[in-house]
């Protein structure tokens, strides 16, 4: 047995606790780490928010707008939505897709070999997040793109000005800019796979420059960097030469694994990335003496996710099981337990491609993932409290992201069965508690701090199979379930077996 909290470890424990002072906060969690992320990609776009062609009276609006995934997502309430891409953007150019719809070029497509035909674009995606209650996040092209196209972008979506681009976007009938806040400088532009990769000292030479021009356009925008996996030599780099000129750090990282146990556990390298990058971020304002600035994590793609079994250029469609929903569960306490330095993260991606939402022509259902996501979307707001747990190690091998995470052992020796985060609002505590292992029952022991009312409420997600998964068929396989127990129960609570279990418990 072991102990294990965010701030300490500790071997020898003789039973499974979870131990909980509502007074130690951590952080102020940002809502925005539950954002979300839409690409031309796949049927994430078209086929997914939208169906331009929908036969089925009633799927859609008048807009195209497929409601019942509008349903799904409005339920999970997501501050801020990323848009085009991911790799799309990097030879995507915003003109294409605005004005008549008869007038726009249907184009190759570089990085899913796909076909784009501009049929929705940029104020259509506007219509749409006004709709949705959605503030925009936009990416920008730095792979076939230039600081023109940039500059001329954020002068359509912002500017109230009597110039050119802001009068096109009055033309094609939006008066009132968009005031899209949150832009990105490129995409993973570091990857092999991405048009107009660079160097790290390529793209910080060239970011800083746009950075500086795309502010003195408009000085109210937040920018983000395009970092790598925040575990990266890229992120030193980058982190050092924007420091003074961007407002977040992106990272991004998928973990898969077949094995069971090195699914469930490989989100500890989220956790790591964010704290290395948190202190890359240090180091840079220490370093460049850039004592007022103030940058914060934007983890704009997570998820579970295998390329080589999900292909990007077949679409990407993950079909996930129970033991992937925990991992997203587990991906949820992260960024819990990293709230003070994490002010954005985005789930990659929203619909279809790696998505927690699934459609077919006539309906849609929702995936594992989707649940554990929701609660934490549900629940796990406010602040973020300090959480001391113990309980049994796992000790076997981590992997993930097709063999790259083999290192999260060595980093993080201790690796307990149970994965725990907490966060409270209006006087209601929520604790959510991941069940990693494989083959026992975890009788823990909650213990709180303070007085609390006698109903509390449990949200359980489990199944007998591990790799059970919801289908358009039978979509109820895997959900919540919901109880509500006394509190003296949770004196010696069972966390079952390979589950996810959120408890609410109320300050009396
Ligand atoms: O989300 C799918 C892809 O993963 C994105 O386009 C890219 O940024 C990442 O490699």
């Amino acid at each position: 047995m072991a102990e294990s909290s965010q701030t300490f470890v500790k071997v020898s424990a003789s039973e499974s606790f979870v131990k909980i002072d509502p007074e130690r906060i951590l952080a102020p969690i940002d809502d925005k780490i539950y954002s979300g992320f839409l690409e031309h990609m796949g049927r994430c776009i078209y086929g997914g928010i939208v169906d331009f062609d929908c036969q089925v009276k009633g799927l859609t609006n008048e807009k195209g707008y497929r409601l019942d995934v509008a349903k799904a997502l409005k339920d999970l309430n997501m501050p801020v939505v990323r848009y085009p891409g991911g790799n799309f953007v990097s030879s995507y150019h915003w003109m294409d897709a605005i004005g008549p719809k008869e007038n726009r070029p249907r184009r190759p497509e570089l990085a899913w070999l796909g076909e784009e035909p501009n049929t929705f674009g940029t104020d259509e995606f506007m219509e749409w997040c006004e709709f949705m209650e959605i503030e925009p996040y936009l990416c920008l092209n730095m792979g076939t793109g230039t600081l023109d196209e940039a500059l001329a972008w954020v002068e359509y979506c912002n500017s109230d000005k009597n110039t050119y681009y802001a009068n096109l976007r009055r033309k094609n009938g939006h008066e009132k800019p968009y005031n899209v806040k949150y832009w990105s400088l490129g995409n993973e532009v570091w990857g092999p796979w991405q048009v107009g990769q660079m160097t790290s000292e390529d793209y910080g030479k060239k970011a800083f420059q746009w950075a500086k021009a795309l502010k003195l356009l408009d000085p109210t925008i937040k920018l983000v960097a395009c970092g790598c996996t925040g575990f990266d030599n890229w992120d030193y780099y980058v982190t050092q030469a924007l420091v003074s000129k961007v407002d977040y750090h992106s990272i991004h990282l998928y973990t898969a694994h077949e094995d069971y146990y090195k699914n469930v556990t490989s989100p500890a390298a989220g956790e790591r990335a964010i704290q290395i990058t948190a202190k890359l971020i240090d180091l840079a304002k220490i370093t460049q003496n850039a004592f007022d600035a103030n940058i914060k994590i934007c983890f704009d793609e997570w998820n579970v996710w295998d390329p080589v079994r999900a292909n990007g250029e077949f679409g990407a469609e993950e079909k996930y099981t129970l033991s992937d929903a925990l991992a997203v569960a587990s991906w949820g306490n992260l960024f819990i337990r990293q709230a003070s330095v994490v002010g954005m993260a985005n789930i990659a991606q929203c619909v279809n491609v790696i998505a927690p939402v699934m459609t077919t022509k006539t309906g849609m259902f929702l995936q594992t993932i989707y649940h554990s996501f929701l609660l934490f979307c549900k629940y796990m707001r406010g602040e973020a409290i300090n959480v001391h747990f113990g309980s049994p190690v796992y000790t076997g091998d981590t992997d993930g992201s097709a063999g790259d995470l083999k290192w999260i052992k060595s980093v993080e020796p201790v690796l307990t069965m149970l994965d725990v985060s907490a966060a409270i609002k209006d006087g209601v505590i929520s604790i959510a508690v991941v069940n990693r292992s494989l083959e026992e029952d975890l009788t823990t022991s909650f213990r709180l701090e303070g007085k609390y009312k006698d109903s509390v409420e449990t949200y359980t997600i489990y199944h007998d199979d591990v790799m059970a998964t919801n289908t358009i068929d039978k979509p109820d396989v895997v959900g919540i379930k919901e109880e509500k127990i006394s509190l003296d129960k949770l004196s010696s609570y069972t966390v079952l077996k390979h589950s996810f279990v959120l408890i609410r418990v109320t300050i009396a």
